[in-house]
């Protein structure tokens, strides 16, 4: 049998009124529509219209320090993923959820119950919040340290698979002549006890249709590189240049034969913000019209945040201050600010408009063929399986996207015409995961 051909993946990345931190001033875009559901209800059937595998929703559990600035949303990933489940049918929905302010059997029964509501479109982007404000909403003084996380996140996922495992597939019998409900020799405790867990278990909600619920990861350190080779099943990530990008794909799929999975097991993702005219000239255009209107105080506040340094005051138009390595926040995104500023020579007022478009991601202004031809070199030259796309304004740059690039990307042969599948593991060609660790003597019986 020959392979079938490899296949792009797009995911749609969902932030209230787009990406493009002045978006929400933009004309073209209604602020408080990012209010309401049916805002994102619009987004996501435009993204299944698309054909595109998912949308994505990113959380964290503090309201940022500079929403003066900023249009705002936030509504809990989970529960708006269950509202925009019962409106679509085949669009993967990812929800972000943190394991270091959460219990897994409590997130393993909201994935659960997700991938059951939406018949097998659940995806976890699995986060170990990098903020320190998180924490003081959540009984602590200060964020655990970074290697914490990460361990903590690690067992965090043992509990959470092995709960999910917990009932055999056909556990549920509902033989309503013999009055017997479930088998109950397939629903078994897991009674882990670790260093951060205890948990006894069953779950109490039966096996996630898809096995388990999509594994995503997004952290790019080397404790989060690590993270992802052993758990994560798509990663995404910020990369600024092909090489870069390249290094990173080759780096990670290369650690995946340490925990005796293949390549293909995971697919790396990294973030596009495709600004999209029918010229060159107009994206542009558009581009420059965007950070028009962005404020500096803002931009400030924000590479402040990622570099967890305060840099609220330092003049405009110097050059990035030195500021000191190893933090104990978000590690690659500090690696990748500090190294644009320094590659480039880039004075703060120009670091601030690169980064406005997509906080560290890459902004591509160009035709819908320019911004296709881009996304292809990626795809072929071992940089990425597909991309997180982060449109520039919601709704109105992914409509542009749907209607302008997809079809080019569906010429050329890159991209699905049509769903083949129904469930998210389907949509990203992953296998679904067996029970045979739990229930030997089912697995064998089959
Ligand atoms: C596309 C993308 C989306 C992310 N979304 C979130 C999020 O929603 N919540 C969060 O706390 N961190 C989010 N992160 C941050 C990562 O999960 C991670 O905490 C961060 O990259 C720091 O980890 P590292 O030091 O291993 O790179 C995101 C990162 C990327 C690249």
């Amino acid at each position: 049998m020959t392979n079938p051909a490899r296949r792009l993946h797009l995911n749609a990345f969902v932030m209230a009124n787009g990406h493009h931190e002045a978006a929400w001033r933009h004309p073209d875009v209604r602020p408080t529509d990012a209010l309401t559901l049916a805002h994102y209800v619009d987004i996501a059937r435009t993204a299944e219209r698309g054909r595109l595998d998912s949308i994505f929703f990113a959380d964290n559990l503090a309201l940022p320090r500079n929403v003066r600035f900023n249009g705002h949303s936030a509504f809990e990933p989970i529960t708006l993923l269950s509202a925009i489940a019962a409106v679509t049918e085949h669009i993967g929905l990812i929800a972000t959820a943190s394991t270091t302010y959460n219990e897994p059997y409590l997130l393993a029964r909201a994935f659960a119950s997700l991938d059951h509501l939406s018949g097998g479109r659940a995806g976890w982007n699995i986060v170990t919040s990098a903020g320190q404000d998180e924490a003081r909403n959540v009984n602590l003084a200060e964020r655990p340290d970074h290697a914490d996380r990460y361990a903590r996140a690690a067992e965090f996922l043992d509990v959470a698979t092995a709960l999910w495992d917990s009932w055999a597939d056909d556990a549920v019998v509902a033989d309503q002549a013999a009055g017997i409900w479930a088998d109950v020799d397939a629903i078994r405790p897991i009674d882990h006890e670790g260093e951060h867990f205890q948990v006894r278990g069953p779950l109490n909600i039966r096996r996630p249709v898809q096995g388990h619920p999509l594994l995503v990861q997004a952290g790019s350190s080397e404790a989060g590189k690590e993270f992802a080779a052993r758990t994560a099943e798509a990663v995404f990530t910020a990369q600024q240049t092909l090489e870069d990008a390249q290094a990173f794909y080759r780096d990670l799929k290369g650690r995946l034969g340490g925990y005796g999975r293949s390549p293909e097991d995971l697919l790396v993702l990294p973030g596009i913000s495709p600004v999209i005219g029918r010229t060159e000239q107009e994206a542009r255009d558009r581009e420059a019209e965007l950070n028009s209107l962005i404020n500096p105080q803002y931009g400030l506040a924000q590479l402040s945040a990622m570099l967890d340094t305060d840099l609220t005051d330092v003049p405009l138009d110097e050059p990035l201050p030195d500021v000191a390595p190893g933090t104990e926040g978000n590690q690659s995104r500090f690696d990748l600010v500090v190294g644009l500023a320094r590659r480039e020579d880039l004075t703060v007022r120009r670091l601030l408009e690169r980064l406005a478009g997509g906080r560290g991601h890459r902004v591509v202004a160009g035709t819908p063929e320019q911004i296709a031809d881009e996304i292809e070199r990626w795809f072929t030259d071992g940089a990425a399986d597909g991309f997180n796309v982060m449109p520039p304004t919601l709704p109105g740059s992914l409509d542009d996207f749907v209607d302008l690039v997809v079809p080019v990307l569906q010429r050329r042969g890159l991209f699905r015409t049509e769903y083949d599948g129904a469930t998210l593991r389907e949509h990203y060609g992953l296998a679904r995961p067996t029970v045979r660790d739990r229930h030997p003597e089912k697995e064998n019986a089959a």
